[in-house]
C-alpha cells in the first residue's frame, strides 16, 4: 500500500503525464489508489523482452471522469460521446443520448471510432454491424476493476414459449454483419448463411461496461447478454448477466474475455465459434444443462472452435444458492458431436458434479473434447471424473484430463483464434491485457 503522501505525489506526476488541465478531486484518490498500486508494482519485462503484468491502461485518461472537466478532454480524436443529459455539446465531437444512436451515427468507412459512454444506466440493446474497428469505453474511476464499473446496459429479452423464431432476437449486445449471420438455427450445423455473407467487425472492443438481460430475474428460456458472430470482439473488465444461455459466440465469432464477470445457468457459455475467457469470474446461478455447450464444425482445415476458460473461478453466485447446488453443476455437455471446451487452471467450488462433464441425452459423442487441466478447489474430484456414464447406451468417461503436453494446442489465445480460412488471428486483442 502507498501512503497518502506518496499517492498524492504520484497523482501529481500522473496529472502531468496525462496533461490534465485540472488537479483530480480528492474523491478520486481512493479510486486511483488501486490503479496506482498496480502501476507502481507490476510493470516488468520478462527475459524475452515481453511486457508482463498489468499496466496503467492506455484508455484510463479518457475513462476517468474529472469533475469540472470536459468528458472528452483526454479521449481519442475520433471520439463520440454518449451523454443521456445532452449537456456536453461541443464542436470538437458529436454527442448522442444513447449508445445505439452513437453506433448508428458512424459511417461505414474504414476509420477506427471510439465511443465514450458517460457513467449511468442505459436501457437499450446494442447491435453492431459495421466492419471497421470500433471501441466502446465506459467511464470509470477504476479501469482495472470490473466491480467498480459505472456504466450498465440493461436490455434484451427472454425467448420463452417460442416467442421468437431464434435466440438472436433476445440479446443485449449483438455483433454480427447482418441478421442471418447472427441466427443460431437448428440441427447439428445450425443456420446456413448464403455463401456471400461478409465478415463483420474485425476489431470490436468494449471496456468497463456491464450488460444485463434481465427481462426476468430467473431462467425463462434463452436470454442472451452477448451474441457475437462473424466478428472479432475483445471484452475487457465487462460484466454479462443473465440466466439461460448468457454468452453466445456464433459461427466464425471470436471473443476474448479478460477480467469479466459472467453470471448464468443452463448452457450459459454456448455457440459455434471460439471464446477464450481469461482471469474471469463465472457465477453459476443454478445448475441445469452444463456450463458449456458447443457445436463444432467440420472444416477443410484444422479448426479450434470451442470455448476455453483459463485462470478463472467457477463458483456459485452466492452462499444461499451454493448450499443447494453442491455436486450438481456439470462442466458442460456436447451440443453436437464436435463439442470442444477446456477449463485450464481454474478454481471450482463444491457446486461442480464429481463427473465434471455429462452426456447430452442419447447423443453419441465420438469426437468431442471435454477437457480439463489443472483444476483446483472443492470442485476437483479425480475419482469422480473417472466415473463411467452412458451416452447413447455406450459407457463413457466424459471428462478428458489434459496434461502439460496435451493442453498445449489450446493453452493460449494465439493457439485457438483463427480467421474464417483458418489462419492465426489475434491482432484484434488488446496487448495490454494479453498475458502471454
Ligand atoms: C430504465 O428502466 C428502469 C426500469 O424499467 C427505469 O426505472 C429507469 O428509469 C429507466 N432508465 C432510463 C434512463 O430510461
Ligand atoms: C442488427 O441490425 C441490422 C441492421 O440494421 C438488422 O438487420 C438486424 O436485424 C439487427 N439484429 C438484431 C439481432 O436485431
Ligand atoms: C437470410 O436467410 C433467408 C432464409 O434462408 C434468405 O431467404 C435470405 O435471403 C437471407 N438474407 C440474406 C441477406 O442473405
Ligand atoms: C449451405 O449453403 C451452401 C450454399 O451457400 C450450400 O452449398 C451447402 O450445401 C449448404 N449446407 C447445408 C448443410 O445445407
Ligand atoms: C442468490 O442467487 C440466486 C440465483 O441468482 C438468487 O435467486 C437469490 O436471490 C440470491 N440470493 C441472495 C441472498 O443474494
Ligand atoms: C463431421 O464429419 C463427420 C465425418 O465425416 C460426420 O460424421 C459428422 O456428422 C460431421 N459433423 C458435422 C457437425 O458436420
Amino acid at each position: 500500500m502507498l501512503s497518502k503522501a506518496s499517492l498524492s505525489s504520484l497523482v501529481l506526476l500522473l496529472s502531468a503525464t496525462l496533461t490534465r488541465s485540472m488537479p483530480l478531486e480528492l474523491d478520486s484518490l481512493d479510486a486511483l489508489e488501486h490503479e496506482l498500486d498496480v502501476r507502481t508494482t507490476l510493470p516488468s519485462i520478462d527475459c524475452s523482452g515481453k511486457r508482463t503484468g498489468i499496466h496503467f491502461t492506455d484508455n484510463s485518461a479518457c475513462q476517468i471522469p474529472v469533475i469540472g472537466q470536459d468528458p472528452m478532454a483526454h479521449c481519442p480524436q475520433s471520439g463520440i460521446l454518449v451523454d443521456p443529459s445532452m449537456t456536453h455539446i461541443s464542436a470538437d465531437y458529436p454527442t448522442y443520448p444513447t449508445i445505439q444512436k452513437a453506433i448508428d451515427s458512424i459511417q461505414s468507412d474504414r476509420r477506427k471510432y471510439t465511443i465514450v459512454v458517460m457513467a449511468g444506466t442505459y436501457n437499450e440493446t446494442l447491435n453492431i454491424t459495421r466492419v471497421a474497428p470500433l471501441t466502446i469505453l465506459g467511464q470509470t474511476y477504476d479501469p482495472l476493476d470490473q466491480k467498480k464499473n459505472l456504466v450498465k446496459v440493461i436490455g434484451g429479452t427472454a425467448n420463452y414459449a417460442g416467442r421468437y423464431t431464434d435466440n438472436a432476437f433476445s440479446a443485449s449486445l449483438t455483433v454480427a454483419p447482418n441478421l442471418n449471420a447472427s441466427l443460431t438455427g437448428a440441427g447439428p450445423t445450425g443456420f446456413n448463411v448464403s455463401a456471400d455473407t461478409p465478415f463483420g467487425n474485425t476489431d470490436f472492443r468494449v471496456y468497463n461496461i456491464d450488460f444485463s438481460n434481465q427481462e426476468f430475474e430467473q431462467a425463462n428460456g434463452p436470454a442472451l447478454a452477448i451474441s457475437i458472430s462473424r466478428a472479432n470482439a475483445g471484452l475487457y473488465f465487462c460484466g454479462f448477466y443473465s440466466y439461460q444461455d448468457t454468452v453466445y459466440i456464433g459461427k466464425l465469432g471470436n471473443a476474448y474475455f479478460y477480467k469479466n464477470e459472467i453470471a448464468g445457468q443452463t448452457d450459459f457459455l454456448y455457440g459455434f465459434g471460439t471464446a477464450y475467457i481469461s482471469n474471469s469470474k463465472l457465477l453459476m446461478r443454478s445448475c441445469g444443462g452444463g456450463v458449456t455447450a458447443w457445436k463444432g464444425t467440420n472444416t477443410t482445415f484444422a479448426n479450434k472452435y470451442g470455448v476455453y476458460i483459463s485462470s478463472s473461478d467457477l463458483v456459485a453466485s452466492n452462499a444461499t444458492i451454493a448450499a443447494k447446488m453442491v455436486g450438481k453443476c456439470a462442466l458442460g455437455r456436447p451440443w453436437n458431436a464436435l463439442h470442444r471446451s477446456v477449463f485450464m487452471d481454474c478454481y471450482m467450488d463444491a457446486s461442480i458434479k464429481p463427473q465434471g462433464y455429462i452426456p447430452w441425452s442419447s447423443q453419441p459423442v465420438p469426437e468431442t473434447l471435454m477437457g480439463e487441466y489443472g483444476t483446483y478447489g472443492q470442485g476437483w474430484n479425480p475419482s469422480g471424473r473417472m466415473l463411467t456414464q452412458l451416452s447413447n447406451g455406450v459407457p463413457l468417461v466424459m471428462t478428458t484430463e489434459l496434461d502439460d503436453n496435451t493442453v498445449k494446442p489450446y493453452r493460449k489465445p494465439e493457439d485457438v483464434f483463427i480467421t474464417p480460412d483458418g489462419k492465426s488471428n489475434i491482432g484484434w486483442i488488446d496487448t495490454q491485457f494479453y498475458a502471454w
